[in-house]
């Protein structure tokens, strides 16, 4: 429970900015990293006093380049348990900048050494689906194919299959097979973390999500998913040979499905996220004269419990996020 704290904070940060990428002389690029500066910055100083022993699996990049949250960084004050971290301060900077629906912070704790790590393999091609489609899809078999097995196995036609595709010039094909096939196709500007959530969250409309997006987006959405019951299948996407030669020196088989489990290998993970702009399922930050409201949930795998969780926060600076 202690981690929506961490996830509320950023969220709570970021909203601060939540729209400025359209105000005159701040341009959207600007925006975002401010956004993302002020999440990281929020994200950590409330992970640090947190009771465990953390390592950042993924994080905001090499050490090189990010200063704070960086790969391989011991986060926590060093006491029992070990765990893995993932963090995504903000999984849709773009939407936070332009203050569209979606954004959302989100972290991922798990056993020590039970997750993947993807180093600096961005992409990633893939599958999800929730309980109701777990163990009919392959991702080795065509969208058409995996749409008709998923409407066989929940007893719907294809017409009535909810598809989820962030929409890319890369999915031009994709999203064409999905629309020959008849499936009610949804495209997503950015933030496939909550999109996958989607696939599991009942009453979404949204049954399986294909498409190639984040490397570290996949490994957070695996744990959310295991509590949610769901399943995603993946397989690193290499761009160049540069990330080909990259993959080859980490032992990484880019032709190998990632499942559930190889993302994230322990029964015992845990998963917050905060909205910072509206979603489908959680109402982003709003500031009022008390100070301003998160909706969060948090996902324990071992139960498959899922909380939702509105909280009031009547002092907002940082600094009241730790004891
Ligand atoms: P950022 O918040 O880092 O911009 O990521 C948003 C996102 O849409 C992810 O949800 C998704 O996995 C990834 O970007 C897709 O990458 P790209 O924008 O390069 O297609």
């Amino acid at each position: 429970m202690e981690l929506v704290r961490v996830t509320e904070a950023a969220a709570l940060a970021a909203a601060t900015l939540s729209g400025h990428g359209t105000h005159p002389g701040a341009d959207e690029v600007t925006v975002k990293n401010a956004a993302d500066a002020l999440a990281v910055d929020a994200m950590r100083l409330v992970l640090n006093t947190i009771s465990m022993d953390g390592i950042v699996v993924i994080g905001e990049g090499a050490k090189d380049d990010a200063p704070m949250l960086y790969n391989g960084e011991l986060i926590g004050d060093g006491r029992e348990p070990k765990v893995d971290i993932a963090v995504d301060p903000i999984d849709g900077t773009t939407l936070t900048a332009k203050g569209l629906p979606g954004a959302v912070s989100v972290i991922a704790l798990s056993e020590r050494g039970s997750m993947f790590n993807p180093g600096e393999l961005v992409y990633m091609d893939k599958l999800i689906v929730g309980p109701q489609g777990r163990g009919c899809v392959d991702i080795d078999r065509s969208p058409t194919e995996n749409l008709h097995r998923l409407a066989t196995h929940m007893g719907k036609n294809v017409g009535e299959i909810g598809v989820m595709v962030l929409n890319r010039p890369r999915h031009e094909a994709l999203i064409r097979e999905i629309r020959e096939a008849g499936a009610r196709l949804t495209l997503i500007q950015d933030g496939d973390v909550g999109g996958a959530i989607s696939t599991s969250w009942p009453g979404s409309g949204i049954d399986i999500l294909f498409g190639i997006g984040g490397t570290p987006e996949g490994v957070i959405a695996a744990a959310a998913l295991k509590g949610l019951g769901g399943e995603i299948q993946g397989r690193l996407h290499v761009r160049n040979d540069e990330e080909r030669r990259t993959a080859l020196d980490m032992g990484l088989d880019i032709t190998q499905v990632l499942t559930t489990n190889d993302l994230v290998r322990s029964e015992s993970c845990f998963f917050a996220m905060t909205a910072i702009t509206d979603g489908d399922f959680l109402r982003g930050i709003r500031f009022h004269g008390f100070g301003a409201t998160s909706n969060s949930l948090v996902i324990r795998s071992k139960t498959g419990t899922v909380r939702i969780i509105e909280t009031i926060h009547r002092n907002t600076a940082q600094d009241s996020f730790v004891r």
